[in-house]
């Protein structure tokens, strides 16, 4: 459930109508509600109530300072990926003891900076940064809390491109290596294990992938146990999908997710970590974009919007589909023709979505993309020098924009000319 809905035939973020916030900010603009960012935050404590767990919000997925600050105060502990990531956690107010830090390759500074400025858990994937993170924690008289992240060759039937837990995947340290290298951890300075992390991919629609990863984690926590070490924590990733399509899609309910968690890791006593970024976010926002025209073409029309492949990669990138809806709301059994709803890029590519039926719109009209609040706004570019799309955040009957769209001199600002190139004569 989210809150975005048709009200008096207009469509409302909470209690604001969107073509106020088109008014106020220009279109196209990243919308984010949060009402549903709060309930999609308590969905989980509630799927995992009673289990001794921390909910680390997957930061990559929406990372607005002001979003990161309200999952902060729900309680929210943080999954980040880069130093960037860690900063914008800790600027947003989050404890370094709620932040778990995971990525393939970290370099030693950041890992220096979050041991210095206070971590929780370093989620480690390979045995040279488990020899580079003890070699930096030890030179700064530091301990550095490790889980390894290991890769159960898990196959998650996802897009292959947001797959991560088989064996060919560049993550994690295969599963019959790690009784090894958790033995090599022990025995380095500067190391403290406390766990064991994994992550099998993103947008998964069925529960056998977490359930056959979580067996093989609860296994080896028993094994490790069972060598000497003292396994306090699992990290079991994030990863759980959303409906994109709202007509025909029913993903498994965070509920029955947290069912497998308990079965599988539950027993162990351990304290639970999970790191969602898309069920939290994704459907709490969405993109509000402005028909610049309908262009008919040879046996196709193209409605051409100003929002562009730079401000929503998703479709280009992985061919997604994101519900498309008029903001104005199409009478019952309106006439509903086909369209091609395209950017203003120039790539093909730029094209979000093929023979979409919506009521017949023109220059000026609003349309929103719907579940856009996760890997939207964050892998944004300027692509073709269109400015960073802004980001507001509604709440109840007012809003605030939380990210301003940058102004063309801010931009042209970034570049500088070095003197040895002349004068344009
Ligand atoms: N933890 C780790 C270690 C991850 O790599 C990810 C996502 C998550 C947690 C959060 O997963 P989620 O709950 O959001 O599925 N840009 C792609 C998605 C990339 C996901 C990368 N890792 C997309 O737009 O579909």
């Amino acid at each position: 459930m989210d809150h975005f809905t048709y009200r008096d035939g207009i469509l409302h973020a909470e209690d604001v109508p969107l073509p106020a916030i088109a008014e106020a900010v220009g279109t196209p603009a990243y919308v984010y509600s949060t009402a549903t960012l709060t309930r999609h935050f308590r969905v989980f404590e509630d799927a995992l109530a009673g289990l001794d767990h921390l909910i680390c919000y997957s930061v990559k997925a929406n990372s607005n300072l002001a979003v990161l600050r309200l999952l902060g105060s729900l309680g929210a502990g943080m999954d980040v990926v880069s130093g960037g990531e860690y900063r914008r956690a800790r600027a947003a107010g989050i404890p370094g003891e709620r932040i778990v830090f995971s990525g393939v390759g970290k370099t030693r500074d950041e890992m220096a900076l979050a041991l210095r400025d206070g971590i929780r858990q370093f989620n480690v994937e390979s045995e040279p940064e488990l020899l580079a993170l003890s070699e930096t924690a030890s030179a700064l008289g530091l301990t550095a809390p490790i889980a390894l992240r290991v890769n159960p060759d898990v196959d998650a039937r996802t897009h292959v491109k947001i797959a991560t837990g088989k064996s060919e995947n560049k993550f994690g340290i295969p599963l019959a290596r790690a009784r090894a290298v958790y033995a090599e951890a022990a025995a380095l300075p500067g190391i403290a294990v406390v766990g064991v992390d994994v992550h099998i991919g993103s947008q998964l629609t069925d529960l056998a992938p977490f359930e056959a990863a979580f067996t093989r984690v609860a296994d080896l926590v028993r094994d490790l146990r069972a060598d000497g070490h003292a396994i306090a924590r699992v990290d079991l990733g994030g990863g759980l999908g959303i409906p994109y399509r709202r007509a025909n899609e029913a993903p498994p309910l965070p509920f029955d997710y947290g069912e497998v968690i308990r079965r599988t890791v539950g027993p162990l006593g351990c304290e639970i970590e999970i790191e969602p970024g898309r069920l939290i976010a994704g459907n709490a926002g969405l993109l509000l974009t402005r028909v610049i025209w309908l262009k008919h073409g040879e046996g196709r029309d193209f409605l051409i919007v100003d929002a562009a492949m730079n401000d929503l990669v998703r479709p280009a990138m992985y061919d997604a589909w994101h519900d498309i809806v008029p903001v104005a709301e199409p009478a019952p059994g309106a006439e509903m023709p086909l369209v091609d709803v395209v950017g203003p890029v120039c790539e093909t590519g730029d094209t979000f979505a093929r023979g979409r039926p919506l009521p017949p719109l023109g220059e000026g009209d609003l349309v929103a993309f719907r579940s856009a609040g996760a890997y939207g706004a964050v892998m944004a570019s300027e692509y073709n020098s269109r400015p960073l799309v802004p980001e507001v955040l509604v709440n109840g009957d007012h809003f605030d924009v939380v990210r301003a769209r940058p102004s063309f001199d801010e931009m042209l600002k970034r570049d500088s000319i070095p003197s040895w190139i002349p004068e344009i004569p």
